[in-house]
């Protein structure tokens, strides 16, 4: 049986495309059809410019914000990074670790990731620890060990306890703004093994983990995905920049019990 707590999450991902006056004129297409349902969860996930303001902006329509990164420590001399205590000044309520382009672009590696999801933890905001193969460690074979990999190393030091504040992002790198998405069938096969490996973590804690597929989702692709039992959620990234199709995105069909 899917755990209670596991409400279908769709999480935008707008990456470094919105400024602030981008951000309103979305909200302003979206926002007046868009109707909260007490059978999924939308999230925002904006860059940090536009936080305050799209903030306000959502306020009391049923959507929660996002961050797309957050930084280990709390406060000090870190200059130009941002800590999960500004991020819950501003009511964000999840974060983004290690997504796959700041692995690549910023050297983000496991250990890094690691303080970043105990960081937000601490902060009561709940990581999306993002994991994913390339396509050449799909190739050779080594999807599951990679996964495998970044799971017990972004995760060490993470109790069963606070297991439920958390959840994980299964993007294959190859299926990245590619619009190659997964087949709805191979990604419920990698969320079975990547919730085996945390059911062996965190034992019957884990059943909370809500494990989201990412990767050139569209409205298309939406509802076979979703008709998986086994993702409870989806991490959208170009398609999460059109109005239209977000909301068809939002709508996935059918609804789930
Ligand atoms: P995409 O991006 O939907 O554009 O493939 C997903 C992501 O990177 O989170």
């Amino acid at each position: 049986m899917v755990d209670p707590a596991r409400t279908p999450l769709i999480l935008g991902n707008s990456k470094m495309n919105l400024t602030i006056a981008r951000a309103i004129a979305f909200l302003d297409r979206f926002l007046p059809s868009f109707t909260p349902a007490a059978d999924r969860e939308l999230a925002l996930g904006v860059p940090f410019t536009a936080l305050a303001a799209v903030g306000e902006l959502i306020r009391d329509r049923g959507i929660g914000l996002a961050a797309q990164n957050i930084f280990w420590e709390d406060e000090g001399p870190y200059t130009g990074e941002i800590s999960g205590r500004m991020l819950d000044e501003l009511k964000v309520s999840y974060a983004l670790v290690g997504h796959s382009e700041r692995r690549t672009h910023m050297g983000e590696n496991d250990r890094m990731i690691n303080r970043k999801v105990r960081a937000a933890l601490r902060n009561r905001i709940r990581p999306v620890l993002c994991i994913g193969e390339t396509e050449s460690q799909r190739a050779a074979g080594r999807a599951e060990t990679t996964l495998r990999d970044q799971i017990g190393r972004g995760l060490e030091g993470v109790t069963p306890a606070e297991a439920n504040g958390l959840l994980v992002a299964y993007e294959p790198i190859w299926a990245i703004g590619t619009g190659q998405a997964a087949s709805p069938q191979d990604a419920a096969g990698m969320h079975t093994m990547i919730r085996a490996e945390l059911d062996r973590r965190f034992g019957s804690d884990a059943g909370s983990v809500r494990i989201l597929y990412g990767g050139s989702v569209v409205a298309g692709n939406i509802d076979a995905l979703m008709a998986q039992p086994e993702i409870d959620g989806v991490l959208v990234g170009g398609a999460s920049l059109l109005p239209e199709e977000f909301l068809r995105i939002v709508e996935f069909l059918p609804a789930r019990q």
